[in-house]
């Protein structure tokens, strides 16, 4: 029985492992929300910006995996590491990674990233990889990754952010007058509702039981803080997938087009009104 008072607490463990078992109980919800985890978008920001950071931290490191759910960097990485710990509250998709990774250096642990069950400076890296914006205390989740690491360990985050559409964003550019910008940004959610690919996606995802999949988007400067706060000295906090265009021209099958879009979200980047935001945001700290 949980001891919180109703309403106080949105994070809710509890249903936070439920949902995730009914999800990954159903063969139809899991391909789906694997194949999501694979669109062209996840796929251009991982190659680009965020393996580059991982993949000089894994090679026969001791790696430890928070909120893995259904193995998805096991998959890809665990081959690499010394030994690789998946780690989840939720037990089915920790059956589910068990079967995707199949392979001998990857181990399973369920258990809740605001509690780590192990002991002070047992890991050389430690990854989170789209679970942090789950949780609403991010300040007890880098304590717990910073007492397990060693000395010199990395804590690597990979996480998307509120949605800066690339119509909020021209609209920003050009400062349009508030009032009619917040009329063009309203017929275009809707339009997006309307007819956007992940539409389904989303309406899967929605049928699934205890439903509580409750977001704590923050931004790069938010994220910094806390860390900063809670004695984290070395962080390094950037954003990246500026969406200026409509998604379909990131996932274009084209590589030359891509690579362009991708040189120009960077050149965008760098304007007052972006800086803060982008599709993704990665989080690089060292344990000093
Ligand atoms: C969006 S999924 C991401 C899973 C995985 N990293 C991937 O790339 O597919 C979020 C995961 O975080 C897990 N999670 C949520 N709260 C957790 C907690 N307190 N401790 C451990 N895992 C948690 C969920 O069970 C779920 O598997």
């Amino acid at each position: 029985m949980s001891i919180y008072r109703k309403g106080l607490m949105k994070y809710n463990l509890d249903k936070q492992r439920k949902r995730y078992d009914a999800l990954y109980l159903s063969k139809d919800t899991t391909c789906l929300y694997d194949e999501y985890l694979d669109e062209p978008f996840f796929e251009i920001a991982n190659s680009k910006y965020f393996f580059p950071k991982l993949f000089k931290n894994i090679n026969d490191k001791i790696v430890l995996d928070i909120g893995c759910g259904g193995g998805n960097m096991g998959s890809k990485i665990s081959h690499k590491t010394k030994y690789m710990v998946n780690m989840d509250v939720s037990f089915n998709a920790l059956l589910y990674a068990r079967k995707r990774i199949a392979n001998e250096k990857a181990k399973y642990v369920h258990g809740d990233m605001l509690r780590l069950p192990f002991k002070e400076t047992s890991f050389d890296t430690v990854l989170c990889y789209a679970s942090l914006h789950h949780i609403e205390d991010v300040a007890m989740v880098a304590k717990e990754a910073m007492r397990v690491l060693k000395n010199k360990g990395k804590f690597l985050c990979f996480e998307p952010t509120e949605r800066y559409p690339w119509v909020y964003f021209w609209l920003d550019l050009f400062m349009i007058p508030k009032s009619l910008a917040v009329f063009l940004k309203n017929i275009y959610v809707k339009l997006q509702h309307r007819f956007a690919k992940q539409r389904k996606f989303y309406n899967v995802l929605k049928k699934i039981p205890h439903n509580s999949g409750v977001h704590f988007f923050k931004l790069p400067s938010q994220y910094k803080e806390i860390l900063v706060k809670n004695g984290v000295k070395d962080v390094k906090v950037e954003t990246v997938f500026l969406e200026f265009l409509p998604p379909r021209y990131f996932m274009s099958k084209n590589k030359i087009i891509v690579e362009w879009i991708i040189k120009l979200s960077h050149l965008f980047h760098k304007l007052r009104i972006a800086k803060e935001r982008g599709r993704f945001i990665i989080i690089e700290v060292t344990k000093s």
